[in-house]
């Protein structure tokens, strides 16, 4: 399992303990999808396949967005639990929240971009 599946797994299970607290914390309250692409061209095109006609990402380690997008199960909020926690090659890679609620919005509407060759 990725590193991401296990956060996932670990995300959902918080989130049938927590409950109805939580139901808040969906896609819903992520940020600025445009500014979020605008935002991962610059600071993550150097390693991921950002936009999902870009082809392989240029690290060939990361994943192309478009792939973590439509990985099934794929919320925001694990994406959100994944980016808060250090970037396993990038150990001080340390998002500020508004641009990684931003980034995370233009990660979910991938989700309905055309399949990745
Ligand atoms: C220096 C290269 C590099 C940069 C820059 C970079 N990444 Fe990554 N990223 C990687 C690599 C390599 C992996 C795979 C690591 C792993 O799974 O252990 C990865 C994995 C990820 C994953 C997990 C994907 C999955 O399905 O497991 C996400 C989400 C992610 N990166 C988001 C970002 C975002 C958002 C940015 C920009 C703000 C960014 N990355 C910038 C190299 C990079």
């Amino acid at each position: 399992m990725t590193m991401l599946g296990k956060i996932m797994r670990s995300a959902v299970a918080a989130e049938a303990v927590v409950g109805f607290a939580s139901l808040s914390a969906n896609a819903q309250e992520f940020g600025d999808a445009k500014l979020g692409r605008e935002f991962a061209l610059k600071h993550c095109s150097e390693c991921h396949a950002v936009e999902p006609d870009t082809g392989s990402s240029p690290n060939p380690k990361a994943p192309e967005f478009v792939r973590v997008a439509k990985t099934s199960g794929m919320t925001g909020r694990a994406l959100a639990v994944w980016l808060d926690s250090s970037h396993p090659t990038m150990p001080n890679f340390v998002l500020h929240k508004d641009d990684r609620d931003d980034v995370i919005a233009y990660i979910m509407t991938l989700k309905k971009a055309p399949e990745p060759k």
